[in-house]
């Protein structure tokens, strides 16, 4: 299938004369995908029980009579005000225990049984109306779970919710929860907090100072499982009156609820880039880099989201929403440098998007979203975006797909882990993402291509490099799996250092059979406070002190073990700066028989089955061993 471009579409703010000109317009344009419907509740259904499709299918049937592919969403991140009357404790809680009220979005709580029948009555509809009909080629459920901070829920149903499932985690053997079990997992003999019945538990916000972390850890699994349970109301639903296939759009950053676990029933894993806002407000990069970028995002922002993304989707992935201009909601909203639309675009099909749609076709020019940008101006005019998205479907034309290869580089990426380090981060501004991001970050610069995966991935075989890092609970299952592997295998900083409940296991980290390595203590230092490598680089913000017979990889300037290996395993314990990561994956690479090229400031390589991709995010052209790139421009030619 040939890579496809499309738009989002909200018939329900135009008027109904302008449809049929979209329409053709969007049409002529080349666009093959329009989404629709994702907010559009109130319009469908203005109070209870009375419902107007009629708009819906005009719209549709004129979309679709244009030749064009639709992508129905469900509503249901927008209920409407009378959903909240009838259910005013369906208002999600933040952490203070304020309500999060009605007036934008989001504004459900994922463990109110009485919401999800609502939700199940409207999804039902829409699947019942339009699962047959000709127009419909997939199907959005929801809009961006997570989104606005809103997977964690502290209202009264989330602790009824929570109650019982900690009952059923730590069921005795009358298959009733046992309160001890509990008390003795979470460490609760620890000031006292030890329980005499699950009733007495609440959510773990408003204590005086920390929670206990295994408490905290609890509260974020359960929380997941309500996103994963909300979405798996809605795919049977869909399921059940259509054969088209279902997407959900994540976010970038947005990691409070196990991807994976909500991908499993999803046909297609998607997600929203928007790269310019969250460089500035979702990586802790410098505020050079951040200047550096304003108009372009970070280099490898974008590519982190699309690999892991195609991992959550098992290989199907597409851009539901592609920032085509300046947007409303970042610190700063610059307009993105001519080109890297297109740029953007071209990035993601080179890792193995099949669709790029933007967000949005109009800029509306009324409600919270009237300073965003769309492919056209508000008075219809086109804006730039439309010209970049012009171009791409030109170059479309004379293009051949493009494949997706599997990388020699796998590195895992662990949502529970994520949840462990937020939870005991041990030193400011450390995180699991963060951790994970740099590592990616470091093997890009090496002009590599990369797969991630998760941690149920069976098939780890034909990678040449795998990369374990940051993963506090290490399941033995997963160590034996890594034992048997022929690949170099890194295991980083802080991994295995947790039992599944967050405490520390009786056999200290890292715990790797014939692997003669122990982490004996941990420190976590200041930003301005760095640790030199003996070659080049330096340790930034953690640091393991090691022990043990297995030969020493790297050593700090006064020859403390940094990295320790053993065959083909290596393990890592500190986290370290960009040299310093540098430098250990090019040897790594060189120990694995992996090419390595490494790429000019700013320029990413990307490798698909017939293509080598150069992207220059740069705000100048760069001079590369292929020729000049210019600034906010690609090379793409055949290998
Ligand atoms: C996305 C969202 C869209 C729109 C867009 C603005 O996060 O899904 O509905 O709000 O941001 O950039």
């Amino acid at each position: 299938m040939k890579q496809t471009l499309g738009v989002c579409y909200y018939p329900e703010h135009w008027d109904e004369s302008l449809w049929h000109d979209d329409a053709k317009r969007m049409s002529e344009l080349g666009l093959t995908w329009v989404r629709v419907g994702e907010f559009a509740w109130k319009r469908l259904e203005p109070s209870e029980g009375e419902f107007h499709f009629d708009w819906l299918d005009k719209a549709i049937n004129i979309l679709g009579e244009h030749g064009l592919k639709i992508v129905l969403g469900t509503p249901t991140a927008t209920p409407p005000i009378w959903v909240v009357n009838k259910y005013p404790d369906m208002l999600s809680k933040d952490e203070y225990g304020r309500i999060r009220q009605f007036g934008s979005r989001r504004h459900y709580c994922f463990s109110h049984l009485g919401y999800i029948e609502q939700c199940k009555d409207i999804v039902t509809r829409l699947a019942k109306r339009y699962g047959q009909n000709k127009y419909i080629h997939a199907w959005q459920t929801d809009n961006e779970y997570g989104c606005h901070d809103t997977t964690l829920s502290y209202s009264e149903h989330a602790q009824i919710g929570f109650r019982n499932w900690l009952r059923e985690k730590y069921a005795g053997n009358d298959n009733d929860g046992d309160i001890k079990l509990l008390n003795k997992e979470w460490g609760n003999v620890f000031w006292s907090m030890d329980y005499d019945s699950f009733e007495e538990i609440n959510l773990p916000n408003l204590t005086v100072t920390e929670a206990n972390p295994s408490h905290l850890l609890d509260f974020r699994r359960y929380s997941s499982d309500r996103v994963v349970n909300f979405n798996n109301v809605q795919v049977e639903i869909i399921r059940e009156f259509s054969k088209a296939p279902i997407a959900h759009n994540y976010m970038g950053r947005t990691t409070e609820f196990n991807h994976f676990d909500v991908g499993e029933n999803l046909d297609i894993a998607s997600w929203d880039s928007y790269p310019l806002g969250f460089s500035e407000d979702r990586l802790e990069t410098t505020n050079e880099e951040k200047r550096n970028f304003s108009r372009q995002g970070n280099p490898d922002f974008q590519g982190f989201h699309h690999d892991l993304y195609r991992s959550v989707g098992k290989g199907r992935w597409w851009i539901m929403e592609q920032q085509p201009g300046p947007v409303n909601w970042a610190p700063y909203n610059p307009a993105p440098l001519d080109g890297m639309v297109r740029l953007w675009t071209w990035e993601a099909f080179a890792h193995g998007a099949e669709t790029v749609c933007y967000f949005r076709w109009r800029q509306v020019p009324y409600a919270q979203e009237q300073m965003h940008a769309g492919l056209l101006r508000p008075d219809s005019k086109p804006a730039q975006g439309f010209f970049e998205a012009q171009k791409v479907i030109n170059e479309l034309k004379s293009s051949k797909e493009l494949i997706t290869k599997k990388a020699s580089i796998a590195i895992m990426f662990d949502y529970d882990s994520d949840a462990m380090w937020d939870i005991q981060p041990q030193g400011k501004g450390l995180s699991y993402f963060g951790l994970i991001f740099d590592i990616y970050s470091s093997l890009r610069r090496l002009g590599l291509s990369i797969d991630f995966i998760s941690p149920y991935e069976k098939n780890l075989d034909n990678y040449n490099l795998i990369v374990v890092s940051g993963m506090k609970y290490m399941p033995s299952e997963l160590k034996k799996r890594l034992d048997n592997l022929k690949a170099e295998i890194l295991i980083g900083p802080r991994s295995s250092s947790k039992t599944k409940n967050l405490s520390i296991p009786s056999i200290l980290p890292p715990n790797l059979s014939n692997f003669d390595v122990t982490v004996t203590r941990v420190q976590t230092l200041r930003p301005d406070i760095k640790i030199s490598l003996k070659n080049r680089g330096n340790v930034k913000g953690y640091f393991e002190n090691l022990e043990g017979n297995a030969k020493d990889l790297i050593l700090t300037f006064d020859n403390q073990s940094v990295a320790k290996f053993s065959g083909n395993i290596t393990y890592l314990g500190s986290w370290l700066d960009e040299d310093g990561f540098d430098d250990l994956f090019s040897n790594l690479c060189i120990k694995a028989g992996i090419n390595i090229e490494i790429m000019p400031y700013g320029v990413r390589r990307r490798e698909t089955s017939e293509y080598e991709f150069w992207f220059n995010y740069n705000a100048f052209d760069v001079e590369t061993i292929h020729g000049v790139i210019k600034s906010a421009d690609f090379l793409k030619f055949q290998k």
